[in-house]
């Protein structure tokens, strides 16, 4: 297990996914506003790689969240488009609605820049969120991501169009532990 100071991330265990489904992809508004595309209901037991991953896709890294003390899941995050060739990948995670707020989500991203620029020796990690989503936008923030650009009007959620924000981090930029 990846440790941060609050979370853990591990591998997807069996007993994690019934969770994940009912509190994260179950719910319309939460799924449209971070899928990037329209919500569609998961029936149990199907092999969608959002609950299930495929171990044998190099591009992407799944973690379940726990938090360290106690070991509960708290969501799930994950390093995706992995490019080797450019050394770069982009980061995504979704706590379950009880775990919010609580500074999980900051220490995801701290722990998956970790993982990224340490472990995988990538140059570029990327973040791409709704430009409301202001408790992303300050993860992101308080871990060195810089806003590079606003993509206008590219998100179709719920009912109008929205702007996404940009963000990235270099390797040299980041500064593990550096309070903001
Ligand atoms: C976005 C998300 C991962 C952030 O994680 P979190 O644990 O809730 O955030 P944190 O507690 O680490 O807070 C991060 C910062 O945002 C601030 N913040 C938290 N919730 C906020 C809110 N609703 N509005 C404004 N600021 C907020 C915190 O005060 C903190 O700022 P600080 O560092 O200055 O104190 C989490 O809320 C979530 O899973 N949301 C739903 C899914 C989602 O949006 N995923 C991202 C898709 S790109």
């Amino acid at each position: 297990m990846l440790k941060g100071k609050k979370i853990g991330l591990r591998a997807r265990h069996e007993d994690d996914i019934p969770i994940l489904l009912t509190e994260l992809y179950d719910d319309p508004v939460n799924s449209s506003r971070a899928e990037g595309g329209p919500w569609r209901p998961i029936t149990p037991g199907t092999n969608d790689s959002r609950l299930v991953p495929d171990d044998k896709d190099q591009s992407k890294v799944p973690f379940s969240v726990v938090e360290l003390d106690g070991g509960t899941l708290v969501g799930s995050a994950n390093l995706w488009g992995i490019d080797t060739h450019n050394r770069s990948a982009h980061i995504g995670l979704g706590l379950l609605p009880s775990c919010r707020g609580k500074g999980y989500g900051s220490d995801v991203v701290a722990t998956l820049c970790h993982y990224g620029f340490v472990l995988r020796g990538l140059r570029r990690l990327q973040i791409e969120t709704l430009s409301d989503n202001y408790a992303m936008l300050r993860a992101a923030e308080r871990n060195g991501f810089v806003r590079e650009g606003v993509l206008r009007s590219s998100a179709w959620v719920l009912g109008r169009f929205m702007d996404e924000v940009l963000l990235g981090l270099l390797a040299e930029e980041w500064k593990p532990d550096t309070p903001s």
